[in-house]
């Protein structure tokens, strides 16, 4: 079974916009649990224009599902994680003022700096995966720096899927089958929608976990929360 995890950044940007506590954000995670989410993904930032500090210690004895936690591994990250203790905890790339994470790890430069990070939590018993792109050496690279899972930055193939969606989803399969053959779990995430997900599952049905932000709030505006869920959820059969 491939997990649908639901980021809720977004949730919290549009609560953040009027200071208010509208929406809330620790009752919309609560629902997407209710309405059949399989976990629920934050990505908390240095400045908090997002999710705050404050939610993610909210949130964690709140949710019955898989909590994700995913950033860049500064050390006030790292130390608010280990104290947090989710069930993972996905490493991003991203510079502290990016708009959204737009690239994969360079695990072959950053391989001495992410073992140590992976270390640390991997000895605090929290699962680990680390965001790539297809390239299979970032791959290689990610599992000896001891990753449990890759996430593969899906991005390129939703913006190739309208052109030519076979050639779109080739590189994420062989990426795939390298992940597997050194034996990481496979997530994936960013830019997946109700129209490119069923494909992307079908092509690699070993998926582990998606994790989806931005298209699935944008598809609540119109469909309500809960039935956008259900339509995510059936996008993975
Ligand atoms: N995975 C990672 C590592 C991300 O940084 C994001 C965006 O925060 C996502 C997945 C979700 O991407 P989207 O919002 O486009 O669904």
């Amino acid at each position: 079974m491939t997990k649908l995890s639901v980021n809720i950044n977004k949730v919290a940007t549009l609560r953040n916009a009027r200071g208010g506590n509208m929406p809330d954000v620790l009752k919309v995670a609560q629902d997407c649990e209710r309405f059949g989410a399989d976990g629920i993904t934050v990505h908390p930032r240095p400045d908090e224009r997002h999710i705050r500090r404050a939610d993610v210690y909210a949130l964690r004895p709140l949710l019955r599902t898989e909590f994700n936690i995913e950033g860049y591994p500064s050390r006030e990250f790292v130390d608010l994680v280990l104290k947090v203790k989710p069930h993972q905890v996905t490493l991003v790339p991203d510079s502290p003022t990016q708009l959204t994470s737009n690239a994969g790890w360079d695990t072959k430069t950053n391989y001495t700096f992410l073992s140590e990070v992976l270390d640390a939590f991997n000895q605090a018993g929290i699962r680990t995966s680390v965001f790539v792109s297809t390239d299979p050496e970032m791959i290689e690279y990610a599992a000896k720096a001891g990753a449990d899972r890759v996430e593969l930055y899906t991005e390129p193939y939703a913006s190739a899927y309208a052109r030519n969606r076979e050639e779109a989803v080739a590189p994420f399969l062989e990426a795939a089958k390298v992940a597997r053959r050194l034996g990481l779990g496979l997530n994936a995430g960013h830019d997946l929608n109700l129209e490119n997900l069923n494909y992307f599952y079908q092509n690699i049905p070993w998926l582990d976990e998606v994790s989806i932000g931005h298209a699935l709030i944008c598809d609540a505006l119109y469909l309500g929360l809960q039935r956008t869920i259900q339509e995510y959820k059936n996008c993975l059969h």
